[in-house]
């Protein structure tokens, strides 16, 4: 084990920093400037076919159900298909309706989450095309749907997923680009998505470079009783994300909740012993995210800004500074710090880091 730690503390930590050579190897082979567009053989499917897609449903459990929320988003945006994401663990309960025109994504780090498996039975049962985008190539998953997109992160062993929910993204991302440039997508905008997506492995370092600053943040608020992830749109499932790896790792309770929803009940919470995590992104709502600060900040609630935007540092309690790379990319980056946030968060606390109480790193019951 020691061996395989290469020097860092932990597996959670390794993973954490090998997160841009993760995404180098998913990019490898599959960004294609001609057309800008990306390439994606192992989905088996020509132009013809990705064109009469109507629609792409994202299913995973926990945070990959989160990294489907990123996907969905990503699709509308730059596929204009109407995209959606659900937790597989619920899929096969509520009898859905099959539409045999959508693109399922079946979405696995171990590609053994028996929930998963379960709704890609039924799913082609039913008559729905499902691909996996999955992580463990020969997995039960993968050998399940035939066709997909491998992350390509390499193996995972600590039980909070980092880097695998990292390459889901940067999959997606592709995915969405590729179904963009057979529709409405402009060779320029394909073009700044991958330009974009070579950028990302710099940006992980630079931000992983900032570690200190955030293990100096995650000694001060380790304490905490509760905390709330904050963001809206792009940055819901950032916020989501950013609550279930602090409550993995670090037990602290968590609460992730979209800005425009705090005042239609949550904000009764707020008051200085309620740190808010605020996710704020450089997009076309920077204006109410920071009124959003504003309105926590009234009450007396501490907050950190999570931001690439150029922000003054007495916008918020603390402030998290991330890379810009292109906006539909920086969902993906935002994430990153809480990452960090999280882990130095189970530190303070002496928890173990890699194996959580009560969970398991692959979860093949029902
Ligand atoms: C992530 O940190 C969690 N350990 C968990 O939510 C995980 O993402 C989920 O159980 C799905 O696992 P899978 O990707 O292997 O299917």
């Amino acid at each position: 084990e020691d061996y395989a730690l290469g020097g860092y503390p932990d597996f959670m930590r390794k993973e954490i920093a090998e997160q841009s050579e993760a995404v180098r190897r998913a990019l490898r082979g599959r960004l294609d400037d001609r057309f800008a567009t990306a390439r994606l053989g192992g989905l088996n499917m020509d132009a013809r076919e990705l064109r009469g897609i109507s629609k792409v449903v994202f299913l995973g459990c926990g945070s990959a159900y989160y990294a489907g929320q990123l996907g969905a988003q990503l699709v509308e945006e730059l596929a204009r298909i109407p995209a959606t994401a659900e937790p597989a663990s619920e899929f096969r309960y509520r009898n859905p309706v099959v539409d045999p025109d959508a693109l399922y994504v079946a979405i696995s780090q171990s590609g053994e989450t028996l929930d998963t498996l379960a709704a890609v039975q039924e799913l082609q049962r039913k008559g729905g095309r499902v691909i996996g985008a999955v992580n463990a190539v020969g997995s039960a998953i993968a050998r399940q749907c035939g066709a997909g997109v491998f992350l390509h992160a390499g193996p995972e062993i600590s039980v909070a997923s980092t880097k695998a929910l990292t390459n889901m993204t940067v999959s997606f991302t592709m995915l969405a680009l590729l179904l963009g440039r057979v529709r409405d997508l402009s060779a320029a905008d394909g073009q700044r998505i991958v330009d974009g997506l070579r950028a990302v492995p710099d940006a992980i370092d630079q931000l992983i470079g900032d570690e200190a600053a955030i293990a100096e943040i995650a000694q001060r608020y380790a304490k905490a009783r509760s905390m709330f992830f904050i963001g809206r749109v792009r940055a819901w499932p950032v916020a989501r994300e950013g609550a279930q790896k602090l409550k993995e790792v670090s037990y602290v309770h968590a609460e992730a909740y979209q800005a425009s929803e705090l005042k239609h009940g949550p904000l009764a919470l707020i008051d200085p012993e309620m740190p808010s995590v605020v996710i704020v992104p450089d997009d076309e709502l920077l204006a109410k995210n920071i009124n959003t600060i504003e309105q926590i900040k009234a009450r007396g609630g501490p907050v950190i800004a999570v931001t690439n935007a150029d922000l003054p540092a007495s916008i918020a309690d603390d402030v998290i500074r991330v890379p810009k790379v292109a906006p539909e990319l920086d969902p993906m980056l935002l994430t990153i710090p809480l990452q960090l946030l999280a882990y130095h968060c189970a530190l303070a606390l002496g928890r173990d880091v890699d194996k959580p109480r009560n969970l398991a790193k692959s979860v093949t019951v029902e």
